[in-house]
């Protein structure tokens, strides 16, 4: 086991959380202590790859800990992730595990998302309620006949490029500025032999949208998502949605303020837990 450890600000800590917690062979704790102007938040990793990765794109610091009986203290695998009736979404790779899956879930898509060193399992709220938004848009668009285009910005593990191809999306664009997402993301789509998805390594804050989609997904966090509004708007179709995510509840009116601001409106606005998700339209 390794543990990466950094200190920060107690204001930070739920930042810290969101960037790490997702990642199921990553445990994430925030310790504070009375008196202390700081915390520390520690990522424990089975794999020193992993810690290290994490020390790469942050700094801080790794350490080993003592050999113990970690996978008697794993957390158990959770059960598949169901979206609407729509999509289902398991951990476990392999023919047998998608045949079981099948059995148990007819008539459904089935995506495997092994758990990687890349946000998007789909346990996370955040992720969770952007997978929901865009399986009740396919379903509307499927009943309209209507074909679309997706781009999933900050796709992490390709969840919701892959979710969105799934359902009926006709071209997707993915892209995230970590080359190890983007990795996974292709390790991914490989995985689940799914073709019509270009993922490609670009930071958003400096992308230059090229042309509009029908469905623009942003999980990513609520300082990118206020810098960039301008693009998200410039981005989709007068009919289209911008699906938002990665929003702490305190930081919600802030940010949906910023959109409205660059020209968005909010129809649904989903609060899971702590977290945030919105769907905006141009005005
Ligand atoms: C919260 S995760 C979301 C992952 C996945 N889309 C999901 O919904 O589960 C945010 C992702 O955005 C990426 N990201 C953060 N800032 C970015 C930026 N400026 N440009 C592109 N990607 C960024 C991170 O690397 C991370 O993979």
């Amino acid at each position: 086991m390794f543990v990466w450890t950094k200190r920060c600000a107690p204001a930070d800590a739920d930042a810290w959380e969101q960037r790490l917690s997702d990642a199921p062979e990553v445990e994430v704790v925030v310790t504070s202590a009375p008196g202390r102007p700081k915390v520390t938040v520690e990522a424990f990793c089975e794999r020193q790859t992993a810690a290290r990765a994490i020390q790469r794109a942050y700094g801080g610091s790794v350490r080993t800990l003592k050999k113990q009986n970690w996978a008697a203290m794993a957390p158990p695998q959770p059960d598949p992730i169901r979206v609407r009736d729509r999509l289902v979404i398991i951990g476990q790779r392999g023919a047998k595990a998608m045949a079981r899956t099948r059995r148990l879930f007819p008539g459904r898509e089935i995506l495997c998302v092994p758990p990687e060193m890349a946000f998007g399992t789909g346990h996370h709220a955040t992720t969770a309620a952007v997978l929901r938004f865009i399986a009740d848009a396919a379903a509307e668009w499927k009943r309209a006949g209507r074909e679309w285009s997706m781009a999933d910005l900050g796709c992490g593990s390709g969840i919701l490029a892959m979710a969105g191809l799934q359902l009926g999306a006709a071209d997707v664009w993915a892209c995230d500025f970590d080359p190890d997402a983007v990795r996974v993301t292709l390790e991914n789509l490989r995985l689940n032999r799914i073709d019509g998805i270009i993922a490609e390594v670009v930071d958003v804050t400096t992308w230059k949208p090229a042309r509009r989609y029908d469905c623009v997904a942003a999980n990513i966090f609520f300082d990118i998502l206020v810098d960039i509004f301008p693009k998200l708007a410039r981005s989709v179709k007068r009919e289209g949605i911008v699906l938002i995510s990665g929003i702490l509840a305190s930081q919600a009116d802030e940010c949906l303020a910023a959109g409205r601001r660059a020209g968005l409106e909010f129809d649904r606005v989903m609060k899971k837990g702590r977290w945030v998700s919105a769907r905006g339209r141009l005005v």
